[in-house]
């Protein structure tokens, strides 16, 4: 049954039914009343959900242009970069900044641990850094930067804090006034229950201070561009006016959520995650105290390889769960628990991982039987 297979993977994620029908609409003009009022909504309900008063843009592009925008806009050749690397996407912020001439340097956690307070510490006093790049939920390990730790130490440097929140926004708490972040970047396709395609960039004051003396050329991602557009109520380009459509009717979804109660859900979906994959006599890859509320990485069983439990799943279950990504492929497998995602998903994921499990071998410890 092709209609009921379940995205288990960290993005894209399942997307409620009344958005998609609202993504399924005519199209409307993205320079009449009607989106404009539309899209200043979705402004609004995104500043909400960064818990900020910084203006967000929205681009139509994925995460990575969102990425690619913080530093278009901010990094001159020479600028010295810190990047806190804890995974693939922490790496691609680095190589980023690289290739606009940032003369980038490294601060690496192993697969599966988080930056360490005094780690961060010694590479801020090492060196006099314009920015600091730092991931709160890397995707490519599930593993969580402890960001009310760290950023404050950042912030004491002086050096401005540029964060990938792609996977971390709307599932983890994250109060970007509260913490001074000065650039933020996420996607739709993650906790926002959209389709990919958008991604939102939110900016600090001092940020904006900032990009007055970046010289590095760029256009479609300009921040000058979207600031004289968002003051007209609307973007400078043509956006994926469907999707903004959507991204209003999920924001007004969260609202009534409320933030509290999507991070419990997160939370709650993360750990019994957790329990259950413990339960079946699995290793996590991180520790809990490091684990994101949004994706578990998941060590197999030994004799069991990563692709037959992804296709065995896959064709017993319907549930399509994400392999390791570079030097973590077929190493780990992950699973994905965020945006629309209830208790009865997990409890489905974890029965159906269990049956896969038995199915390719697996015998589960004795004494974990019930
Ligand atoms: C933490 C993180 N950062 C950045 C990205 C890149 O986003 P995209 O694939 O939408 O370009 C992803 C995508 O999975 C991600 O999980």
């Amino acid at each position: 049954m092709k209609e009921k297979d379940f995205l288990m993977i960290p993005g894209p994620t399942p997307v409620p039914e009344s958005v998609l029908l609202a993504i399924a609409k005519h199209p409307i003009g993205h320079r009449s009343k009607e989106f404009s009022k539309i899209f200043m909504s979705a402004t609004e309900k995104l500043q909400w959900l960064a818990q900020t008063k910084n203006e967000v843009y929205i681009y139509t592009a994925s995460g990575t242009g969102a990425m690619e925008g913080a530093i278009s806009n901010l990094v001159n050749c020479g600028d010295k970069v810190l990047s806190l690397v804890i995974g693939v996407f922490g790496q691609r912020f680095a190589d980023i900044a690289k290739i606009y001439g940032a003369e980038v340097t490294i601060l690496k956690a192993e697969p599966g641990k988080a930056i360490q307070e005094q780690d961060l510490k010694e590479a801020l006093a090492k060196d006099n850094y314009k920015f600091v790049t730092i991931t709160h939920s890397e995707t490519s390990t599930g593993t969580a930067n402890d960001i009310y730790q760290l950023i404050p130490i950042i912030k004491k440097s002086g050096a401005l804090v540029l964060m990938d929140a792609v996977t971390s926004l709307g599932c983890m708490k994250l109060e970007m006034d509260k913490l001074e972040i000065d650039v933020l970047v996420s996607g739709s396709q993650k906790g926002f229950m959209l389709p990919p395609g958008l991604s939102f960039i939110y900016v600090s004051e001092a940020a904006l201070k900032a990009k007055e003396e970046c010289k590095a050329p760029g256009y479609y991602f300009c921040w000058k561009q979207a600031r004289k557009a968002l003051k007209d109520n609307t973007t400078p380009w043509t956006p994926n006016v469907s999707f903004i459509v959507g991204l209003e009717l999920a924001l007004t979804k969260m609202q009534e959520e409320g933030l509290d109660n999507i991070y419990a859900r997160h939370a709650r979906l993360r750990d019994s995650l957790r329990e259950g994959i413990k339960d079946l006599g699995l290793k996590l890859l991180c520790a809990d105290h490091d684990a994101s509320a949004a994706i578990t990485a998941i060590v197999p069983p030994e004799n069991i390889a990563v692709p037959d439990i992804r296709k065995t799943i896959k064709e017993d279950w319907g549930i399509t769960v994400a392999n390791g990504q570079k030097e973590l492929e077929n190493k780990i497998f992950r699973m994905g628990h965020l945006g629309f995602v209830c208790d009865r998903d997990i409890l489905m994921g974890l029965a159906a991982l269990e049956k896969t499990l038995v199915k390719l071998g697996y015998k589960i410890p004795e004494k974990l039987r019930v």
